[in-house]
C-alpha cells in the first residue's frame, strides 16, 4: 500500500521566486531582477567576530533561545527602536523564516483560519498549510495596498485566529499606514486575534512617517509576535539568522516549537549577530533609496502605474494595461528581453510583476533598460 503525503501540502508549487530565476539562469546574459537578496556582502567587522568566536571554541550548543549576551543585545536595540521586550522575551531563530513556522506551528489548531493581506509572501500560505490551517487573503490592491478596516472585519470568521502583517512589504514596498495599523488593532481588540508583525525590512523604510504595529500599538502586546531578521538590512540572508518577542507567556509556548524545529541557531555566529545590531547600515540602505528613485522614475516612463514604494528594496507595478498574464510577461520578458522579474501571481496577485533593485547599479540601470524595451515591444503589438 502506498501512503500519502501531506495532502495540505500537495497542492502547492515549489517557490515560484526560485522558478523564474532558474529559468533566467538558462538564459544566458539575462538580467535577474527576482530575488530579495543584497549584492552587498555582510560587512567586515561582523564576519570577523565569528573567527574570534571559533577560536574561542563556541562550538558547543548554546541555550535554545539564544546566548544571554545576544538576547541583552537585542532587548536593547528593539528598546532603541521603540518596542520594549525583556531579553527573556526574545527567541533567536533560524531567520525569520523558523520564526514565523515556530510561530504559526504554535497558534494553530487544525482548520483555524489565518488572514494573510496580498500581495504576500508565499511562506505564510506554506506554512499555515502544513500546519493544516487555511489562510484567507485579505485583498489589499483596490485600497492602494492598505489595510481597509471594512475588508478585514468581513474576513473574519469564528475560525480566524490569526493575522499576519508585513510592513515594509514584500511585494509591493509599501508601509501600512496609521489607519490600518489601526484597523489591525480594532479587529484584534474585538476578536481576540493573534497579530504576526513580519517586520523583516523594518531598517529599510524611505519614509518619516513608518510606524510598526507593536509600537502604536502595545494594548495588543499580549497577542502580538514582532519577527525580525538579520539577512535584509546587514546583508545577512547566509547567516541564517533572525529573532522574534513576544509577551512572555505568548513566547513560552512559541519556544516549545523553536526547541523541538531546531533547537537552537549555531552558537558562534551569536556574537558576530551582536556586532552587527551597532553596525551602521545606512550607506546600504541610502543605496536602496536612490534605486528607488530610479525605478519609479523608470516605470513611469515605461506607461506602468505604481503604488510608490516606501520601503524594502522591491516595486510592484500593474502590468494589466498591457493585455498579457503576469507569467506569460515574465516568461517571455526572460527569452524575448534578457530580463527577469516575478510574476504577481507568486504572491496571490495577477496582473502585476515584482522587481527587486538589490542589485548593482549597473544590472539594474541595463535591466530597467531591457524592460523598457520590451514593454514597448508588448504594447506596440
Ligand atoms: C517578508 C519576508 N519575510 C521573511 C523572509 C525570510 O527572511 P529570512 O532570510 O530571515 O528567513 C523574507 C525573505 O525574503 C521576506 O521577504
Amino acid at each position: 500500500m502506498a501512503l500519502a503525503t501531506n495532502q495540505d501540502l500537495a497542492g502547492l508549487a515549489t517557490s515560484g521566486i526560485r522558478r523564474f530565476t532558474a529559468l533566467a539562469n538558462q538564459t544566458p546574459g539575462c538580467v535577474k531582477l527576482t530575488l530579495g537578496e543584497p549584492e552587498f556582502d555582510t560587512p567586515a567587522p561582523i564576519r570577523a567576530a565569528v573567527s574570534d568566536s571559533l577560536v574561542r571554541g563556541l562550538t558547543h550548543y548554546p541555550p535554545n533561545n539564544g546566548r544571554p549576551e545576544l538576547l541583552c543585545a537585542l532587548s536593547a536595540y528593539m528598546g532603541r527602536q521603540g518596542l520594549s521586550y525583556e531579553p527573556g522575551e526574545l527567541i533567536v531563530t533560524c531567520g525569520a523564516t523558523e520564526a514565523l513556522a515556530a510561530t504559526l506551528m504554535s497558534l494553530l489548531d487544525p482548520g483555524d483560519e489565518v488572514i494573510v493581506s496580498t500581495p504576500a509572501f508565499g511562506l505564510y500560505e506554506t506554512i499555515v498549510r502544513a500546519a493544516h490551517g487555511i489562510v484567507r487573503s485579505l485583498d489589499t490592491s483596490a485600497s492602494g495596498f492598505q489595510i481597509a478596516a471594512d475588508a478585514l472585519e468581513a474576513a473574519i470568521g469564528p475560525r480566524t485566529k490569526a493575522i499576519v502583517i508585513t510592513s515594509p512589504n514584500n511585494p509591493t514596498g509599501c508601509v501600512y499606514d496609521r489607519s490600518s495599523l489601526d484597523a489591525v488593532a480594532g479587529a484584534q481588540t474585538r476578536h481576540g486575534l493573534f497579530v504576526v508583525c513580519d517586520d523583516v525590512y523594518n531598517r529599510l523604510a524611505y519614509t518619516r512617517g513608518y510606524e510598526r504595529f507593536a509600537q502604536v500599538h502595545p494594548e495588543c502586546r499580549d497577542h502580538t509576535v514582532v519577527v525580525d531578521s538579520f539577512s535584509k538590512p546587514w546583508a545577512m540572508t547566509g547567516w541564517r539568522l533572525g529573532w522574534l518577542a513576544a509577551d512572555a507567556p505568548l513566547k513560552t509556548q512559541i519556544e516549545k516549537m523553536h526547541q523541538y524545529l531546531v533547537s537552537s541557531v549555531p552558537a558562534f555566529v551569536q556574537d558576530a549577530a551582536a556586532v552587527a545590531l551597532s553596525c551602521d547600515i545606512e550607506p546600504m540602505r541610502q543605496t536602496y533609496e536612490r534605486r528607488r528613485e530610479q525605478v519609479c522614475a523608470a516605470l513611469a516612463d515605461m506607461g506602468l502605474p505604481l503604488v510608490r514604494p516606501a520601503g524594502a528594496f522591491y516595486a510592484f507595478p500593474s502590468i494589466e494595461g498591457l493585455g498579457v498574464g503576469s507569467e506569460e510577461f515574465c516568461e517571455r520578458a526572460i527569452r524575448e528581453g534578457g530580463v527577469a522579474l516575478v510574476p504577481g501571481t507568486c504572491f496571490g496577485a495577477e496582473g502585476y510583476v515584482r522587481l527587486s533593485y538589490c542589485v548593482s547599479d549597473e544590472e539594474l540601470t541595463l535591466g530597467l533598460d531591457r524592460l523598457a524595451k520590451f514593454v514597448r515591444g508588448i504594447s506596440d503589438r
